[in-house]
């Protein structure tokens, strides 16, 4: 099956829920993870809280992505991963947030190829050839676009080529296009990680293709964590990431914002769907605690 990559989920598989779920992310044979993006503005400091959220890079698991459209500025950050051990990176092209996208940035360097072959050239050039990375989409409006946009990949040594097999016209819903992702894989000349909607364990989802020529493996994240909300330690393994919230953030309202995100992923499952409209509903961490972990209703687990 070839490798296997959990996907970046910004305010999901941060660094308190790599931890948190360290087991089920070792047992599910991960080759590794993407962090969730980091800007990179120029003129603004490196942002300390994120950089901390990546912890070292000494284990070379974790693979750290930049958001951009400055490359002077991508390299000020690269410089920073570098500095904490990171001795790989990556690029977000694809990202399909209206905001990120008229600013030019994620899906929007779709509009400007050449300023993507300049953030491609600093990348490559910081990193080293083979240790730097792109994510994108099929196109921004059409499938048709990243094809056009190949020849340019192409001229970089890429660690991986991740295509997530939709345009960002339609964000995260919507039929994944298996044609495009195959001819897009069959051009590049860079090795290349399926992602959309794969499934994970009793989640179903598509099946990436098997092993067509240039196919590194598949990138799977929402699978990945609905997943997590079937498994016989789930209780104990939320304990430890309300732990590890709590500990991190302060106030209610973050750690609120925080669990409730994760557990809407589960909000379908059957030991879930009778939880969730309380769990929506939990304005404390306290009234959450008593809600999930009943049995040990102090709040705090
Ligand atoms: C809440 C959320 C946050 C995301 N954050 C990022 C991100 O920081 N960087 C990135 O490249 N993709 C991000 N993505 C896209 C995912 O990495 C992935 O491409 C997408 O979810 C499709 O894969 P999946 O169906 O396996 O989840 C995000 C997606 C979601 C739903």
């Amino acid at each position: 099956m070839g490798e296997l990559w959990l996907a970046p989920l910004r305010g999901v598989t941060i660094r308190a829920f790599r931890e948190a779920f360290a087991v089920p992310i070792r047992e599910a044979g991960f080759t590794g993870a993407f962090a969730p993006f980091i800007p990179a503005n120029p003129g603004i400091r490196v942002n300390d809280r994120m950089l901390a959220d990546l912890g070292d890079g000494t284990d070379g698991r974790l693979v750290p992505q930049v958001i951009t459209k400055h490359p002077d500025a991508m390299r000020v950050l690269l410089r920073a991963f570098r500095d904490r051990g990171f001795v790989r990176a990556d690029l977000n092209a694809g990202c399909p947030f209206p905001m990120i996208v008229r600013h030019g940035r994620g899906s929007g360097l779709f509009r400007n190829p050449d300023l993507l072959e300049r953030l491609l050239a600093a990348g490559c050039e910081e990193m080293g050839p083979g240790s730097f990375s792109l994510k994108i989409r099929l196109g921004l409006a059409s499938p048709d676009e990243l094809m056009a946009l190949m020849p340019v990949v192409n001229r970089y040594p890429l660690a991986v080529l991740t295509i997530h097999a939709r345009t960002a016209k339609q964000m995260y819903d919507g039929d994944v296009d298996m044609e495009r992702f195959r001819e897009a894989c069959a051009a590049s000349s860079n090795p290349v990680l399926y992602n959309g909607d794969a499934g994970f364990g009793e989640i179903g989802g598509v099946v990436p293709p098997g092993n067509l020529p240039n196919m590194r493996g598949v990138m799977v994240g929402r699978a990945f964590v609905r997943a997590l909300g079937t498994r016989p330690d789930v209780s104990a393994l939320l304990s430890g990431y309300l732990e590890r919230s709590c500990a991190e953030l302060s106030g209610d309202r973050p750690v609120l914002g925080r669990m409730k995100e994760l557990l809407a992923y589960w909000s379908e499952l059957p030991a879930w769907r009778r939880l969730w409209p309380a769990i929506k509903i939990c304005r404390t961490v306290a009234e959450l605690g008593a809600v999930i972990f009943p049995a040990n209703s102090c709040g705090k687990a």
